[in-house]
């Protein structure tokens, strides 16, 4: 079971860093030293994947601080992959954290709508930067056509062959997404995500995304959020061969949360039959931040 859990992981600048996150009951944002015990009290409980989101310092138009070696995420998976050998990275891969519009695109000159090529562009640059800190999977999470073969490109071309691809590829304009922005601080300034993220009136666009991200080269792809989609999850694991992620995303965590802190439910039971559910649909790997909870149940019993 815990093969299949990835758990995330918000990082920020810093050291001795473990800060509480609004509405995010559990989860919190650590700073590179932090982090690492973190991870291996997480390891100990038999978890060994993880998926990084940095949270960086500063923000500007054009997403300079998700670039270079000085990145928040690069640093912190350089000394994640010295730390612990057996531990499979994979990062986050958008620039909606690091933005101060807070849209996962850069905008053309002067407007506010993406701008396809300086997106994708920016994309790789940071994917490279994550491939060069040592990742073993990097996740574009942008919605930005064509990313997952921009990315490709981009690694191979730089000899990285073996960093691997996981497509946010069905990713739905949710509104589920809540305890993450406040984390990530990464709300759009203005206007919303339905510009590229999906219309969940739209299951066949989701397929559709999927297919093209297999084309382009995804090693594994996605659908996210998870509960409101197991009928997509379902048709995509029917419909492909290729590994398959679900993402049990903040927004239905917190429902699970805060209805237990009220009494309405048992946590642990709740959370076991949801993530059930979500590997009944068809799901291959599940992102979820239950997943300490979870090992720590299954342990016990
Ligand atoms: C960034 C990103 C988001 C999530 C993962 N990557 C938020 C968004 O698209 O606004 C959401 C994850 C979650 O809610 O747990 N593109
Ligand atoms: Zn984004």
């Amino acid at each position: 079971m815990e093969n299949n859990i990835i758990y995330p992981y918000f990082v920020v600048e810093g050291r001795n860093k473990k800060q509480e996150i609004k509405n995010f009951p559990g989860i919190y944002r650590f700073s590179a030293d932090t982090l690492l015990k973190d991870v291996s009290e997480a390891g100990s409980l038999g978890l060994s994947k993880i998926l990084l989101f940095g949270i960086p310092s500063r923000k500007d138009s054009e997403a300079v601080s998700a670039c270079g070696p000085g990145s928040i995420a690069a640093k912190a998976v350089k000394s994640l992959k010295k730390e612990f050998k057996d531990l499979t990275v994979f990062t986050d891969v958008c620039l909606c954290a690091y933005t101060t519009h807070g849209h996962c695109g850069l905008f053309k000159e002067g407007k506010r709508e993406i701008d396809p090529k300086r997106t994708l562009s920016r994309l790789a640059d940071v994917a490279l930067s994550h491939a060069e800190a040592g990742v073993d999977f990097v996740a574009p999470s942008a919605m930005a056509k064509g990313q997952i073969l921009a990315i490709r490109n981009a690694l191979d071309k730089r000899g990285f062959r073996n960093v691997k691809i996981m497509g946010y590829s069905a990713k739905f304009a949710s509104n589920f997404y809540g305890p993450f922005r406040e984390a990530a601080d990464s709300a759009p300034a203005f206007g919303d995500r339905s510009g590229y993220q999906l219309n969940y009136t739209d299951p066949a666009a989701a397929l559709r995304e999927i297919t093209q991200d297999i084309k382009e080269g995804a090693d594994i792809v996605m659908v996210k959020p998870a509960l409101s989609y197991l009928d997509v999850i379902k048709q995509a694991s029917l419909k492909f061969d290729h590994p398959l992620a679900a993402f049990n995303v903040s927004g239905e965590y917190a429902l699970v949360k805060y209805g237990a802190g009220r009494g309405l439910w048992d946590e642990k039971k709740m959370t076991l039959e949801i993530i059930s559910s979500i590997k009944r649909a068809g799901a291959d790997l599940i992102i979820t931040y239950h997943a300490k909870d979870i090992a720590k149940w299954l342990k016990k019993t």
